[in-house]
């Protein structure tokens, strides 16, 4: 296993962002920059011995700060929708930033995408850290936080969270790799297998926003228990998917504790992802917002050029009572894991 460091760019603010390159025995490797945490790219050999790199990504800093769409970025301190920015909290209303419509979305207008991290490794692990402040983007309480990613050689991308607060507060970290198998720049993931291991999602309103209703997938677009393509039933005419131009819902995993919650693979190079987590619940996005842009090597990306499993807390689940609850409280540890393993 090595780590190697190169220069990536200077923020416009002046801190200098590094690529960090972890590479296993089999020849695999991914990149990461500490500006965001962010996965740059994963690049992984197809049974051909050929390397695909199979997420979403930019080759400069400038395409990273001047672009939306949270490209591999860490997503913090909450990922997904808070309705109308509002949440209470110890008899106490927070008012955050509207960024989303009427809605607060990934952390507000400066989330942890857009900050530079600290860095330290070791063997075959990097951990990107920060302190958010008390009151940044107006959530309660000085949060420690930290991720960190190690890549084995079973092809086991590994992403373990840890964060702290000296108030009570609410957070829910996740990661928006937007992951196209076929190798980015393959512009459609609409053929790619997935199956879900999830009998229930929480059905959205039409700005995506969790209403606080639990409905079963069975008999609807929404149900991949069985796998199907992601193009399968996209375009069905049913509100949830109309809601949202194709999925970009949270299912609700079937199970408690690490456990394997989704399997995808691509026709096309028969590469494939499983993922695991012990958390509760995964924002499957078909990239239904992704605007046309230039990424890697003059690839060009564009709606559905690439697929989003965000692990995560339900989002908007102060205002949802049958939600499991994101408050993290003074001094106890939030930890959770995530496992991309790539397979060819
Ligand atoms: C998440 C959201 C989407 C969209 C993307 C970013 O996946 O659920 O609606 O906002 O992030 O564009």
């Amino acid at each position: 296993m090595e780590i190697s460091r190169k220069f990536f760019g200077k923020t416009k603010d002046g801190f200098n962002v590094y690529a960090f390159t972890l590479k296993n025995s089999l020849g695999n490797y991914i990149t990461l920059l500490n500006y965001g945490a962010t996965v740059q790219s994963i690049v992984i050999k197809d049974a051909s011995g050929a390397g695909r790199d199979i997420c979403l990504g930019y080759d400069t800093l400038n395409a990273y700060e001047n672009n939306d769409g949270y490209l591999g970025a860490c997503i913090g301190r909450v990922g997904n929708r808070i309705g109308k920015g509002i949440f209470t909290l110890n008899n106490i209303s927070y008012q955050l930033a509207k960024n989303d419509g009427d809605n607060h979305l990934h952390g507000g207008n400066k989330g942890f995408d857009k900050y530079v991290f600290d860095v330290s490794t070791f063997g075959n692990a990097i951990t990107f850290s920060r302190v958010s402040p008390d009151g940044e983007e107006n959530y309660p309480g000085s949060l420690k936080v930290s991720v960190t990613y190690t890549f084995n050689d079973d092809n086991q991308f590994i992403l373990d969270y840890h964060a702290v607060s000296d108030k009570d507060t609410i957070v829910n970290l996740t990661n928006h790799t937007y992951f196209n198998l076929s190798g980015e720049g393959d512009n459609d993931i609409s053929d790619h297998l997935l199956q879900l291991n999830a009998a229930y999602f929480t059905a959205n309103d039409q700005a995506c926003l969790p209403t606080g209703e639990i409905l079963p997938v069975s008999g609807s677009a929404l149900d991949f228990r069985l796998p199907k393509t992601i193009g399968q039933d996209i375009n069905l005419n049913e509100q949830q998917l109309i809601n949202a131009g194709g999925y970009d819902h949270n299912y609700v995993l079937d199970g408690q504790g690490m456990r394997q919650i989704a399997a995808v693979s691509s026709p096309k190079t028969h590469l494939s992802l499983k993922v695991y987590t012990d958390k509760p619940g995964v924002q499957f996005y078909s990239g239904n917002f992704l605007t046309k842009r230039t990424g890697k090597s003059g690839s060009s990306y564009m709606k559905r050029s690439g697929f989003c499993l965000e692990t995560q807390y339900f989002p908007n689940a102060l205002a949802c009572p049958d939600f499991p609850s994101p408050i993290l409280r003074t001094g106890e540890e939030y930890h959770f894991t995530t496992i991309y393993e790539f397979s060819n």
